[in-house]
């Protein structure tokens, strides 16, 4: 070897080794000798002098490199540290286990056979470090995406149900307004109709009175009279037909307070209120409100039984059954004449439970997965928002209660509600 060459060769700042098919070193640069507390190395065996170098694996490459004549590299990722080196860096001082790029050269002699292996030890420690803290950097802040992402629907879902709440509170108000509104001309209405009832009462006593006077006179002309102007003016029946109106008004009048009264109920302003409430006369005002809805597409059934009082947000379990109720009437086809939702109550321990059961369209098996999902809806636009049953999920589970579906297409669907009486015990399970 030239000096030249040799100059070059031992002083390169990688390391350098070469050696025999068999692993007999034959030239060993400053690097390599660094590296190692051993001294004359020329003329050793190469596991002797680098004990942790992988013996089987290592041979296994020498021959493949001595049949195929072609180079072979190791990159840091597939091996780091195949010699067992330090690497200091230069500014800290500090060392580390030496992470290293290696290759193996085919040496060829005359007859084009491989005598030697040229082995390259290359340390990228630096970058090695660099590159996994950059991937561990990058893996977090994937993770923190993750997370932000997952805040962001967060929000979303909230921002939409505090949207669905504000409505279904400023409907709450409204629903309180007009109540209040048309309690009062409901009042004085009902009070006229009484006095029209008692002054019909009189005007029949009166016309009773003057009929016995003029019968007592027996004149039959009058009477003839008296008898043409009734049937002119069909008396008879409407002296009749004025007790049957007033009665029916009567029914009217009960009936718009009752509505009333419902409402009132349904939309008091203490939404967030905990109460211990009697589920069953949730149902009867829940089912005022919605009557409208539901009276020509389907007979309602009730089966309420007994039930404790429930300790819960009335306002919300009425939005909730509210929210049921309409879905069954939406299931329904109005062109049919057997609809039917039934809804029942039942007590079962510590627990009470609420059916609402229809026989309307059910819902298709690959709809089941996302029918709590906020925005869900196979209803048109205006009919359907997709936030009646998602709002209900949370507002059950706010109840620490479960609500669960069960559905057949073409045969109906049952929501099953199921709702701790004591939320403390819910809490204490
Ligand atoms: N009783 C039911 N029968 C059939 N499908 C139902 C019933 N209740 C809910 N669904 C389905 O679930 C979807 C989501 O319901 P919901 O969250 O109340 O939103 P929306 O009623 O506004 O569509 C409905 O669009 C409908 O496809
Ligand atoms: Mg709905």
């Amino acid at each position: 070897m030239s000096s030249l060459l040799e100059q070059t060769f031992l002083q390169v700042n990688i390391g350098l080794l070469v050696i025999t098919t068999d692993g007999t070193i034959t030239l060993c640069n400053h690097y390599m000798e660094d590296q190692t507390s051993e001294t004359d190395l020329v003329g050793r065996n190469i596991f002797d002098v680098y004990p942790e170098l992988p013996q089987k694996w290592l041979q296994r490459r020498i021959e493949s490199i001595c049949q195929l004549k072609n180079s072979s590299y190791i990159n840091w990722e597939q091996r780091a540290s195949l010699f067992n080196f330090r690497s200091s860096r230069p500014i800290t001082g500090t060392q580390n286990k030496m992470i290293q790029n290696c290759s193996l050269l085919p040496i060829l002699d005359d007859e084009n056979q491989v005598s030697h292996i040229c082995i390259t030890v290359n340390d990228t420690t630096a970058t090695a470090i660099s590159q996994m803290q950059l991937k561990k950097t990058s893996l977090r802040l994937n993770e923190e995406k993750k997370a932000q992402q997952r805040l962001i629907e967060k929000l979303e879902e909230t921002k939409n149900q505090l949207l669905q709440s504000e409505k279904m509170a400023s409907i709450g108000q409204l629903a309180a307004g007009v109540a209040h509104e048309i309690n009062n001309p409901v009042g004085f209405i009902k009070s006229n109709f009484n006095t029209l009832k008692e002054y019909a009462g009189e005007l029949n006593g009166a016309l009773d009175k003057y009929n016995d006077i003029i019968k007592a006179m027996g004149d039959v002309d009058i009477e003839q009279r008296i008898d043409s102007i009734n049937n002119e003016h069909d008396i008879e029946y409407v002296t009749e037909d004025i007790s049957t109106l007033l009665a029916e008004s009567f029914d009217g009048i009960s009936r718009i307070e009752d509505i009333v009264k419902s409402l009132k109920h349904f939309s008091r302003a203490d939404t967030k209120e905990w109460e211990e409430a009697d589920i069953n006369e949730g149902i009867e005002n829940t089912l005022k409100v919605v009557a409208h809805e539901l009276k020509y597409i389907a007979e309602v059934e009730k089966d309420l039984n007994d039930l404790p009082l429930v300790q819960c947000l009335p306002m919300q379990i009425n939005q909730v059954l509210m929210n049921l109720l309409v879905n069954a009437g939406h299931a329904i086809d109005p062109e049919r004449n057997d609809g039917k939702v039934l809804i029942q109550t039942l007590q079962k321990n510590q627990q009470i439970v609420i059916r609402i059961q229809d026989n309307g369209s059910g819902i298709e098996e690959k709809h089941l997965v996302k029918i709590f999902d906020p925005f869900f809806t196979t209803k048109p636009i205006g009919k359907g928002t997709g936030l009646g049953l998602s709002l209900s999920y949370n507002i059950i589970q706010e109840h620490n209660g479960e609500i669960i579906v069960n559905s057949t297409p073409g045969e109906g669907t049952c929501f099953t509600i199921t709702l701790p009486i004591s939320q403390r015990e819910a809490q204490n399970v």
